[in-house]
């Protein structure tokens, strides 16, 4: 299965997810607007002192991100909605040719709040980016603009687009309008609900595998690692592992119990860009804050 696949199959479980979530049901609550919390601590290699040094980084920022997997490897943009007619019309960007037309600082709030100067974006998720620290965006935006310019551009939604998806969604979606009644959300919408539910601090020692957790973990695991909103369940099982077996677990797939997990797309459960030190590092948090929630 290709990159892209393993996205959409995502989305389309974290939409299966959201619609038979009852009990998890959210108001929608951007009314509440809050700033957005920019990590203090970054991940390894933001000690940059070059320019080289700095887009390299952000190179790896943007696949650690899945920037390349929704976009494509050349950032020339995909249709989603070949493969999830719900969502006909919505195509990730050819953001090769619409990122220069965004300012860094307009290029920032998308990636931090959501939003675009002239439209609401769906799917995209700014969810996990809003989190990085400065030195983390600037070198992720560094990267960005080393991007060729290539291929066709991509449509935008059409007028009516997030109507006519709302028309089509089950009656127990997971998000809802003011009514009470379901709602397709925006990238906004998601931005607010992981800033409103994002994890704790713990301790100063723990704050980059807080960042790590928070930014990638929470993507498939949901905002707080309970697994609500997302597709993979949460992550209590963790208490069961040793600090060796966790490491184990995390850069060959294998658990506790020897049994291989998978990810929903059938991708292996490893995280091979992420460094030793930001392993264990997610593994401190992760196991930390499993035992707060127990107490
Ligand atoms: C899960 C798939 C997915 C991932 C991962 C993803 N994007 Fe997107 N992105 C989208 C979609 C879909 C849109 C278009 C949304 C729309 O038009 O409503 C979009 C829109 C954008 C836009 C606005 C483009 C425009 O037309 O002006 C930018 C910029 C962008 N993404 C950058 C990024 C960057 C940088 C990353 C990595 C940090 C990233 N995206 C990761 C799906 C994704
Ligand atoms: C691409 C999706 C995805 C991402 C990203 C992801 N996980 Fe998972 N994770 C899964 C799936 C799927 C399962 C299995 C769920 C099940 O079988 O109940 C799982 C299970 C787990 C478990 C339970 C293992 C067990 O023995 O039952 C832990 C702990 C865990 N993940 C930790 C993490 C941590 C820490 C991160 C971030 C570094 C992470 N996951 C990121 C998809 C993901």
């Amino acid at each position: 299965m290709n990159r892209i696949n393993v996205y959409i199959l995502l989305i389309v479980t974290s939409i299966i997810f959201f619609s038979c979530g009852n009990n998890t049901k959210q108001k929608n609550d951007n009314d509440n607007y809050s700033s957005p919390v920019i990590s203090s601590v970054s991940f390894d290699g933001s000690d940059y002192t070059t320019d080289q040094e700095k887009i390299l980084h952000g190179k790896r920022l943007a696949n650690l991100f899945a920037c390349n997997d929704c976009h494509m490897p050349n950032y020339t943009g995909a249709n989603f909605g070949d493969f999830i007619p719900l969502l006909d019309g919505l195509w990730a960007t050819n953001i090769s040719l619409t990122m220069p037309k965004l300012s860094d600082e307009q290029l920032e709030k998308l990636l931090r709040d959501g939003k675009h100067p002239e439209r609401n974006l769906f799917l995209m998720p700014s969810k996990t980016s809003q989190f990085l620290s400065k030195r983390d965006m600037d070198a992720l935006i560094a990267f960005l603009r080393t991007i060729p310019e290539k291929g066709n551009p991509t449509p935008i939604p059409p007028v009516g687009f997030r109507d006519s998806v709302t028309a089509k969604l089950p009656a127990d979606y997971w998000r809802t309008d003011k009514d009470g009644k379901p709602s397709y959300h925006t990238a906004e919408d998601e931005v607010m609900y992981y800033r409103s539910h994002s994890l704790p601090n713990l301790s100063k020692e723990l704050l980059q595998g807080k960042l790590i957790a928070q930014t990638l973990c929470s993507s498939c695991h949901g905002a707080s690692l309970d697994g609500i909103g997302e597709d993979a369940g949460d992550i209590s099982n963790a208490i069961n592992y040793g600090t060796s077996s966790y490491k184990k677990f995390l850069t060959s797939g294998i658990t506790v119990d020897g049994d291989t997990i998978l990810t929903p797309f059938g991708s292996e459960h490893i995280f091979p860009l992420l460094t030793d030190s930001e392993i264990e590092s997610v593994i401190a948090y992760t196991k930390r804050l499993i035992e707060e929630n127990r107490h």
